[in-house]
């Protein structure tokens, strides 16, 4: 139970004093009842504003074929970002949308948005493993022996203690190859071919645990339920 004010506002539907306006208004129904009460808790299932069911109350989880040149940062300075592409209601959502984990600026791909902070702090921690697939081209012809190198559990990043987890890398030719990954360091997959002496030359994720992005275009997203990792709370 939310208070009524709170929750269309946290919702991103306007301020919360607008909230209260458009309650006295009549614009807002509870269990079929004109809510007079701005202040009172109320089930949001049972919430109506102009006659429609609320806009996902119970929280959003995207899975976003992120395109080129935008970044997953929230800092306006950091320059254009994922959450453009969403409808502006969901930009104004609290707590606010998020990514789970981040893809450069220069990487496409599957990139999950959610508002569900327990489900970004479970995807992201080391302690779960999840693999992450990138298909990579690069600047050079890549030896067949760094498929063994990235599996050992010892390869080392410039300017870090900790050995890489195994990784496995597949040679699609001699300058494509994908990489599944099970954690995220910084950079991690550029950092990884730069140490061996190649450069990135395009990035795109391409799955995510059991997803794929196959068949969501560019720049669009598709809604996954909320328990398609498990149950999850707020
Ligand atoms: N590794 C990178 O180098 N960049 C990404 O965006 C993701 C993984």
């Amino acid at each position: 139970m939310r208070r009524l004010d709170q929750l269309l506002a946290n919702l991103g539907y306007c301020s919360r004093s607008a909230a209260r306006d458009w309650v006295k208004a009549g614009a807002v129904t509870v269990r079929g009842e004109e809510a007079d009460d701005f202040g009172a808790r109320v089930n949001e299932v049972e919430v109506l504003v102009d006659g429609q069911p609320l806009d996902h109350p119970a929280g959003l989880l995207l899975l976003l074929n992120k395109p080129l040149g935008l970044v997953c940062s929230h800092e306006a300075r950091e320059g254009p970002n994922v959450y453009s592409l969403l409808p502006e209601r969901w930009r104004r959502r609290n707590p606010q949308v998020t990514s789970v984990g981040r893809l450069d600026k220069d990487t496409s791909g599957l990139l999950l948005l959610t508002d569900l902070a327990p489900l970004v702090h479970r995807l992201t921690s080391p302690k779960h493993k999840v693999p992450k697939v990138y298909r990579a081209t690069v600047d050079s012809d890549l030896k067949t022996e760094l498929v063994a190198r990235f599996a050992s559990g010892t390869f080392l990043l410039e300017g870090e203690k900790e050995p890489c987890a195994p990784a496995e890398l597949t040679l699609l030719s001699p300058r494509e190859a994908e990489l599944t990954l099970t954690e995220g360091r910084f950079h991690q997959v550029r950092r990884m071919f730069a140490e061996s002496g190649a450069t990135v030359l395009t990035l795109h994720r391409v799955r995510f645990g059991e997803l794929t992005v196959d068949e969501v275009p560019p720049g669009t997203w598709r809604e996954l339920p909320l328990n398609f990792f498990g149950s999850v709370g707020r």
